[in-house]
């Protein structure tokens, strides 16, 4: 079995997971309830949690499924892209482990990790039959909007992405205006249940000359712009058309991008991942175009969805399978996607 840890942004989570990529246990603590008095993820806050909260995370795998260290045969860390000093909590932790243990360490690209979500198993999900490489994915959380042709473990292809905000932070800035607090992407998908998607007009931008990028901050200075002398009483008597509505829109963009990329890449496997996965338009409405295309769609469940360890750990142990490995000079580092292939 691999350990997983993943520790790059306010999630502390570890795995313990079978190479096949059978889940034998998952647990994960949110920071969400620390950092939402600051109205956003205070960095230096994020760390100390993570310090506190990875240890006994590690011992409760291994008492959810009975293992044992002996069945382990390496160790998965989360390594780029995050905040460095979250992430410098789980690569001290695992390079310690890794050290002590004499076990095998790979550094793992956190994007690498959401993109190979959907061959996750356990006892009550697994993939859709037949679905396989190549296939599109969409990334999509607070931290990334990213739209990747997956050839192979190891080949993504990055085809589009957001050029300012993530879908995650429209959802969260808006949440935040409308007085839902943060991080308030769930509560803006609740909401909007009960509201009218057509009964304000929001942008959806497309590009010209990158058709498969994403722009979200016309979106945001639109619905800022629309509430700027509204009252209090008044953002709340609309809130649930203002949330349906400005949800419809971020959905279009994310379904109408999905749909042009598998037009221009002829690719019929999508997979939807990352955090705003959880929303339920969004679930509700790539499931129906997916099945309007004839396309084989992957929704893995929120927890392998949102940030988690599971998802680490298969990357690491797919890596591992291919002879790959770190040592201990393995660095924790912040930067964000260059060029159009991740090298992880
Ligand atoms: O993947 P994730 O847990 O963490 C990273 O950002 O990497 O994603 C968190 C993001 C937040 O922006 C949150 O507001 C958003 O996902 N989110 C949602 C929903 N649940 C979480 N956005 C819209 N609808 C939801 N149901
Ligand atoms: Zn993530």
């Amino acid at each position: 079995m691999i350990l997983g840890i993943e520790s790059s942004c306010d999630d502390t989570s570890v795995a313990l997971l079978e190479p096949n990529g059978f889940v034998r246990a998952l647990s994960s603590l949110s920071q969400d309830t620390r950092h939402a008095p600051f109205g956003g993820i205070v960095p230096e806050v994020a760390s100390r949690q993570h310090t506190e909260a990875l240890l006994p995370l590690v011992d409760s795998v291994f008492q959810k499924c009975g293992a044992s260290w002996r069945e382990v045969t390496g160790i998965a860390v989360t390594s780029r892209p995050g905040l460095i000093g979250s992430l410098l909590v789980g690569v001290v932790t695992a390079k310690t482990l890794s050290l002590a243990l004499d076990l095998p360490l790979i550094g793992v690209n956190h994007i690498e990790g959401h993109l190979l979500a959907p061959f996750l198993r356990d006892d009550q999900y697994q993939p859709n039959e037949g679905f396989d490489f190549p296939y599109l994915a969409l990334a999509v959380s607070g931290g990334h909007t990213h739209l990747f042709r997956v050839e192979d473990v190891g080949s993504y292809f990055l085809i589009g992405h957001t050029v300012d905000d993530a879908a995650g932070e429209a959802f969260d800035k808006f949440a935040k205006r409308v007085g839902l607090g943060f991080p308030g992407g769930h509560k803006v998908d609740e909401w909007a249940r009960s509201g009218n998607p057509r009964a304000y007009e929001f942008p959806r931008a497309r590009l010209e000359g990158k058709p498969l990028n994403f722009s979200f901050s016309g979106l945001k200075s639109s619905m800022m712009r629309i509430l700027e002398d509204w009252s209090d009483d008044r953002v709340e008597a609309s809130r649930a058309d203002l949330c349906a509505s400005y949800q419809e829109a971020i959905v279009d963009v994310l379904v109408d991008r999905m749909q042009l990329a598998s037009q221009m890449t002829g690719l019929k496997n999508w997979a939807v991942t990352g955090g705003v996965s959880a929303n339920s338009r969004l679930r509700e409405r790539v499931l129906e175009r997916a099945q309007s295309q004839g396309t084989r769609l992957a929704l893995p469940p929120l927890r392998y969805c949102t940030d988690n360890a599971a998802m680490i750990a298969l990357a690491g142990a797919w890596r591992l399978k291919r002879g790959e490995s770190a040592d201990q000079s393995l660095s924790a580092s912040s930067g964000h996607l260059q060029g159009d292939w991740i090298q992880a």
